[in-house]
């Protein structure tokens, strides 16, 4: 379960979230929408214990991450939108540095490892540079990293970013798996046709501020609108301005 109240973020001048307020129960799938820059990844980034919030409180299973982000990081999992890894170690030698910083007793972080790479089929890669991988291998390995420590929560960050459709959907069932088990997880996407089928409810967040939460047929409902893509550009306000753009380019172009 991850509760957050009226959560604030400033960098200098800039305010990246202002005041977003939203909850995931146990065993759900909350996927967080918006366009470039409204405030998701900061929203993340605090949720994994990374960024201090400037103000607003976050609940972790019930632990407050202000007070203890060490227990908020040891129990949440967290792929970052850009892969964070040693380019210079091999994934099993980064996978083993994860377990030996995460305290993962050498057996349970054997087998997990092993399950995880063969779910992700990226055995052949195990023994290469990770500099030297391929943008989609990096985003799976940043997966499994995250996921050694079967973690409560999940913070994925555009993590289907680069998958192939087989990867893709091993991530589908790896989460639908995660919620089977009463784990929470926050992800976020710009493929609303993705949100629509994972998403147990999504959060519309807008120049840092939550603007519509619920179900995808909540949204549509609320919006008057037939699919999620249409929810999206009215509620974002785009929807006006898409269409002025593209007769713009018709006469330019
Ligand atoms: N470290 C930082 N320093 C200064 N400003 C920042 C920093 N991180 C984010 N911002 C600003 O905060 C705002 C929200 O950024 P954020 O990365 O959370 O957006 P986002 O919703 O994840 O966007 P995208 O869809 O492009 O990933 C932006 O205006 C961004 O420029
Ligand atoms: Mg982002």
């Amino acid at each position: 379960m991850i509760g957050v109240e009226d959560l604030v973020k400033r960098f200098g001048s800039t305010v990246a979230v202002k005041g977003v307020t939203f909850t995931v129960d146990d065993g759900e799938i909350y996927g967080l929408l918006g366009p470039n820059g409204s405030g998701k990844s900061t929203t993340m980034k605090i949720l994994a214990g990374i960024l201090r919030p400037t103000s607003g409180k976050v609940f972790v299973s019930g632990i407050d991450a202000s007070a203890d982000p060490l227990r908020v990081r040891e129990i949440t999992g967290y792929v970052p939108e850009t892969p964070i890894l040693y380019e210079s170690l091999t994934p099993i030698e980064f996978f083993n540095f994860v377990g030996g910083v995460r305290g993962i007793p050498r057996k349970a972080l054997q087998e997990r490892v092993e399950a995880l790479v063969r779910a992700f089929g990226i055995e052949k890669y195990l023994g290469e540079m990770i500099g030297s991988l391929s943008f989609g291998t990096k985003q799976k390995v940043s997966l499994i990293s995250a996921m050694l420590h079967d973690p409560e929560i999940l913070i994925l960050d555009e993590a289907m970013n680069g998958l192939d459709p087989k990867s893709a959907r091993i991530l589908r069932e790896l989460l639908l798996q995660f919620k089977e088990e009463g784990k929470s997880v926050v992800f976020s996407t710009h493929v609303l046709a993705l949100a629509e089928t994972i998403c147990d409810r999504v959060g519309v967040i807008y120049n840092g501020e939550i603007i519509a939460e619920g179900t995808v047929e909540q949204l549509k409902e609320f919006a008057h609108e037939e699919s999620l893509e249409d929810v999206f550009l009215k509620l974002t306000e785009s929807q006006d301005e898409v269409a002025g753009i593209v007769q713009a380019l018709r006469e330019t172009l």
